[in-house]
């Protein structure tokens, strides 16, 4: 009987939970062995392996977070890190690893196929949504939901005191939280890294839509947008267009909570497929839905190509924030 090996790894996303739910039980229908590891990539090097059966994965399906545990791992970066791992992988007759997570976790996949034999299946797994291949990824659409909950709230109050509410969002490198909640939640501008900061510009476009009535305002910052962020931001913009500011920063809030039904769908397939391309002897594959279609991607393209924002969202967003 064939073995795999299931992890989480890097920050957390609302909905790892129903993909290792799908990973363990069609594997299990499929007559495979499933061994979960603790605690991501460093599991791998600490040998933190356990036996995962239906049972072990009953009622986590509606869990934010990861019952697998996650974490960050320096030590995968170092040959002794990934040969500690390969031996552990080997020690416990593992053919193949599923990794839910994002770029850092592939990269750890892609340096562990230098020293291991066995195929390496990536599932997407992160907030960001910065996964070329995808449209996207699990999690994002808990985590822009969050988001648009809480600027929805503070809309009430910018309304109620004229104010004009700075709020960051995150997203490391990419803007795809940014723009989506942006325009979900009709913010007046939306700063992605994508797009160079022009100061100067958002201000005249803010004392022009006062000159149009507006008398509060949203502006939706994605984190990694500029140097000193959200806050050098707000004391540039304070200088130029002085009209009162508050600065709110959402963080890890919109990593939390129980995955919406879309991300559930999103990680149930996904999983499932994971096993799937492994049965057919896929190695060093992402898996990932294009426009509806689940598919393979090349490990390496996931995180080397870059993934295109919506344009046709860019084009509108200055006339519909009018
Ligand atoms: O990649 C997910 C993410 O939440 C990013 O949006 C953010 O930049 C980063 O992780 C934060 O990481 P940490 O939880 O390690 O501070």
């Amino acid at each position: 009987m064939k073995k795999i090996a299931v992890l989480t790894s890097g920050g957390d996303a609302p909905g790892m939970n129903a993909a290792i739910r799908s990973v363990v039980r069609y594997a299990l229908a499929n007559e495979l062995v499933v061994a979960g590891v603790q605690g991501g990539l460093k599991g791998l090097v600490n040998g933190d392996f356990i036996e995962l059966n239906s049972r072990s994965v009953a009622n986590i399906i509606h869990r934010g977070g990861t019952f697998l545990r996650t974490a960050r791992s320096p030590e995968f970066k170092s040959e002794p890190g990934l040969l500690k791992a390969k031996s552990n992988l080997e020690e416990a007759h593992i053919d193949g690893l599923i990794l839910i997570g994002g770029d850092g976790t592939f990269r750890g996949g892609i340096d562990l196929a230098k020293v291991w034999k066995g195929q390496i299946i990536g599932v997407p797994g992160t907030i960001d949504n910065d996964l070329y291949g995808t449209d996207e990824t699990i999690g994002f659409d808990t985590a822009v939901n969050t988001a648009k909950s809480c600027v929805d709230k503070i809309r009430d109050t910018a309304d109620a005191h004229d104010r004009l509410f700075l709020i960051e969002v995150m997203g490391r490198n990419s803007g795809f939280i940014a723009q989506a909640v942006g325009i979900a939640t009709g913010a007046e501008d939306i700063i992605i890294p994508e797009v160079k900061v022009n100061i100067e510009e958002i201000s005249k476009r803010l004392i022009e839509g006062k000159k149009r009535g507006k008398s509060s305002g949203i502006i939706i910052v994605a984190e990694g947008s500029y140097p000193g962020g959200v806050f050098e931001i707000a004391n540039k913009l304070k200088d130029l267009y002085g009209h009162p500011y508050r600065v709110a920063v959402l963080g890890h809030l919109l990593r939390g909570g129980a995955p919406t039904v879309r991300d559930r769908v999103l990680a149930i397939k996904l999983g499932a497929f994971a096993v799937k391309s492994f049965i057919e002897g896929k190695n060093l594959v992402m898996v990932g839905m294009l426009k509806g279609d689940l598919v393979n991607v090349p490990l390496k393209d996931a995180i080397g190509k870059k993934k295109a924002l919506d344009q046709f969202l860019q084009h509108l967003q200055p006339c519909l924030s009018r």
